[in-house]
């Protein structure tokens, strides 16, 4: 997954073209060739997030170089049995894979930041979906979104196992993080910055600048891992908030929020 920072440039996805500005998000596929460039005379810098972590753990990690060979000549991507006749465990097992595989290699591959759309959530924060199943991407459990949190204000506090990632694309606050809802530490960020939430923690994030909001990226790998856990784990609770009336005086209306208008990212 890519999340552009700064500049204008482009990205070749097995083949297909797509240009991209600051703020724009791209999904490169498993097994997809990919070549990125920039033919302008401004410094591009985006951010990828993989899940190489758990491809290693798998032993399934590879990388394959071509430099710049055309897709054209590039071997495609791995064959597999499209449709057998049956009713037979196998058969049914072949067509599932197949339709699965289809829909992943049809996934979509690039949200603009023009298209974006921030909506208020019950946790305090307005957000948005930049690649996720809900949008029609179809990656391996990796999932990004952005927030944006009012001056003085912040996201209610919650703890989930999957580990989360966080880039600060605009302003200044602090997170939450503890084994328990009480006695954490405060760690301070600003933008540019990574915060990274460990598995399990209690997290809330929290926006310091009284005058400007705070707009963060968060990665998560949610479904692939979250499923393999709920299956070992039942009946562990996998996403845990306070009752509600803590987490609403936590989160407060968002609806109150006079929000700006949705600008492009700057860096620095
Ligand atoms: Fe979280």
């Amino acid at each position: 997954m890519v999340f552009v920072v700064a500049g204008w440039g482009w990205t070749e996805i097995d083949g297909a073209r797509v240009e991209w500005g600051p703020g724009d998000s791209l999904h490169l596929p498993a097994w997809a060739w990919h070549r990125s460039g920039n033919d302008g005379g401004e410094t591009t810098r985006y951010l990828t997030f993989s899940s190489e972590p758990l491809l290693h753990t798998m032993g399934m990690a590879i990388l394959e170089d071509a430099g710049t060979t055309d897709v054209a000549d590039l071997p495609q991507r791995p064959a597999y049995t499209e449709h057998l006749d049956g009713d037979d465990p196998y058969a049914r097992r072949v067509r599932r894979l197949s339709r699965e595989q289809q829909a992943r290699r049809g996934g979509r591959l690039h949200t603009s930041w023009d298209d974006l759309e921030l909506r208020n959530t019950p946790r305090g924060t307005r957000t948005t979906f930049l690649l996720d199943r809900a949008i029609g991407y179809q990656a391996s459990g990796i999932t990004m979104a952005m927030f944006e949190i009012a001056p003085g204000r912040g996201q209610s506090m919650h703890r989930h196992p999957g580990e989360a990632w966080l880039y600060v694309v605009e302003g200044s606050g602090h997170s939450y993080l503890g084994t328990e809802p009480e006695g954490g530490e405060m760690h301070p960020w600003q933008k540019g910055d990574i915060i990274v939430v460990d598995h399990f923690l209690w997290h809330q994030h929290l926006n310091t600048d009284p005058g400007r909001t705070a707009k963060v990226v968060r990665i998560h790998m949610f479904d692939t891992l979250l499923e393999t856990m709920r299956a070992l784990c039942d009946p562990l609770v996998l996403f845990e908030e306070p009752p509600d009336h803590i987490r609403d005086a936590q989160a407060r209306d968002p609806s109150t929020v006079d929000w700006p208008e949705l600008t492009r990212p700057t860096w620095p």
